[in-house]
């Protein structure tokens, strides 16, 4: 054979070879074929008072590049173009399409749409950050799994038109392969599988269940209707995720950590930067700036072993690091805003739980209980700086909460319930869209117990609210006057039931000292 046409072969034969790594087959059979090749719809992120990232991702086999226009108008019908622009997209980020969109209006509605070969992908609606606004309002979200349900807190966040952004606090994913045994009351709420039937370790993995939640009607419809602020919780990775392990303690862990960070950027409407970093602040005017943090991978040392590992109380453990604790101390010191939101991953609060998880210590040493120097290094600058009006937002727990916040509620010298003393500001923590809470893992009434035994005042007298047995979302309305938190909550996960209502509502008031009902 001519040696030409022979070399020729192999590049075309590795060339579809590459092209069919990108995704696990099966995925293929999820997309809607009437979409395509933009079946896993648009989306948009990061906003700011004059920019937007908006994106989308071809769903191809080929490993040539390919051409992509874009446009945005401020009308439904885009006529009214603003911008246009063209990309060259290829197959080594899997086809992502990301465009930071700038020099656009604040607190303004815009919609967009991609092209390519002629076919255009669905319209997309985002908004652009306010900076005089009365009002802003965020839906808060975090812990989605596949297998424990369906996804009608997304549906039910797309039908809103009253929302600035969704802050998605992690756990968008779970890299989980498929349920087996376990559980039965966890079994008994799988309602569907993942793809691939394995735990997720190398990108293609990654690649392939982002695709798979990304291909779901009804994230995929939220994405297209609001702009996401994401971070990362330690699902996006494996369980318990810190900067040099997990819980499994794996060899592999930087190549892993490698793969789903390319994963997570490649599929979230996260604004690029060299490093790959999710730690960066929003500002919203006078009203509220909010600074997203990274409690994963950026510095947390790894969780104590034991409520009696010797290193717990130590100022070397760190669940920010030195740089970013800096860097957020520095943005809180300086901001001139009303609200100061701090998004986080897991649960700021002290909370004691020893009369509840008494035999497992180890959920308590994953949250900042486990890092208590850090998060008095914290509170200290709060204080020393009189700090108000800082309301933290988290997720991962799977169940909904709201505290005052305060650096110690069982010392007396520090927080009294009655007075506000020690108090500057509030924590909300938003409950799951799916993922399983207390009654689908022990029997309904130990979880009433459990949801007593933290109310009582002994053992959490910041405590404001819990709810244990849930699912949905919070929103947080912010005025001058007051910070809201209103949590929804949907009716069921075991089918597409798009149903949810407003269930509860905490807020404190502008350098108030104590959330109120
Ligand atoms: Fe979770």
């Amino acid at each position: 054979m001519n040696p030409l046409r022979l070399l020729l072969l192999v590049l075309l034969f590795c060339a579809k070879t590459q092209a069919q790594e990108l995704f696990y087959p099966e995925l293929k059979a999820l997309g809607e074929p009437a979409l395509a090749p933009f079946e896993f719809g648009v989306a948009s992120g990061d906003p700011l008072p004059d920019g937007v990232v908006i994106w989308t991702k071809l769903y191809l086999e080929s490993n040539q590049p390919e051409e992509v226009s874009w446009e945005m108008a401020t009308d439904t019908l885009l006529q009214n173009l603003v911008q246009t622009g063209e990309e060259k997209i290829y197959g080594t980020t899997a086809y992502t399409v990301k465009v930071d969109v700038k020099n656009l209006a604040p607190g303004t509605t815009y919609f967009y749409r991609f092209k390519h070969n002629g076919k255009f992908s669905p319209i997309g609606r985002t908004k652009t950050a306010s900076q005089n606004a009365d009002r802003l309002r965020l839906a808060v979200v975090s812990c989605a799994d596949y297998q424990g349900g369906y996804f009608n807190a997304f549906a039910h966040l797309a039908q809103r038109n009253d929302l600035d952004a969704i802050v998605h606090l992690g756990d968008y994913i779970y890299e989980y392969g498929v349920w087996r045994g376990g559980r039965k009351r966890m079994m008994k709420n799988r309602v569907r599988e993942h793809i691939p039937d394995k735990d997720c370790t190398e990108l293609k993995d990654y690649r392939t269940r982002y695709g798979q939640y990304r291909l779901d009607p009804q994230l995929r419809e939220c994405h297209r209707l609001h702009p996401f602020i994401v971070i990362w919780d330690d699902h996006e990775i494996a369980n318990n995720a810190n900067a040099t392990g997990s819980e499994r303690r794996l060899k592999d862990w930087e190549a892993r950590k490698a793969a789903a960070r390319q994963a997570y950027f490649e599929w979230m409407p996260i604004r690029e930067n060299p490093e790959r970093s999710i730690i960066r602040s929003f500002s919203f005017g006078n009203l509220a700036e909010m600074w997203m943090l990274d409690g994963r991978l950026e510095g947390r040392s790894r969780q104590a072993d034991s409520l009696n590992d010797p290193s717990l109380p130590s100022p070397d453990r760190h669940m920010l690091g030195q740089r970013q604790t800096d860097w957020l101390l520095d943005g809180i010191g300086h901001s001139e805003a009303k609200w100061k939101i701090i998004g986080n991953q897991v649960i700021f609060s002290p909370l004691n739980d020893s009369k509840v998880f008494d035999r497992r210590p180890s959920v308590r040493l994953d949250r900042w209980d486990g890092y208590p120097a850090e998060r008095q290094r914290i509170f200290d600058f709060f204080y020393k700086n009189d700090l108000k009006n800082i309301v933290v937002i988290t997720g991962d727990v799977h169940t909904s909460w709201a505290f005052d916040l305060t650096a110690d509620p069982l010392d007396p010298d520090v927080y009294d319930r009655k007075t506000g003393k020690g108090v500057v500001g509030a924590e909300f923590v938003t409950p799951s869209i799916t993922s399983f809470n207390f009654d689908e893992v022990v029997p309904k009434i130990v979880a009433c117990e459990a949801k007593r035994r933290f109310k009582k005042k002994k053992n959490n007298p910041h405590l404001r609210y819990n709810d244990l047995t849930r699912h949905g979302y919070f929103t947080l309305t912010l005025t001058q006057e007051r910070a809201q938190a209103d949590w929804f909550f949907i009716k069921r996960k075991d089918r597409v039931d798009v149903r949810g209502k407003l269930k509860a509502s905490r807020h404190i008031l502008a350098d108030g000292r104590k959330v109120e009902k």
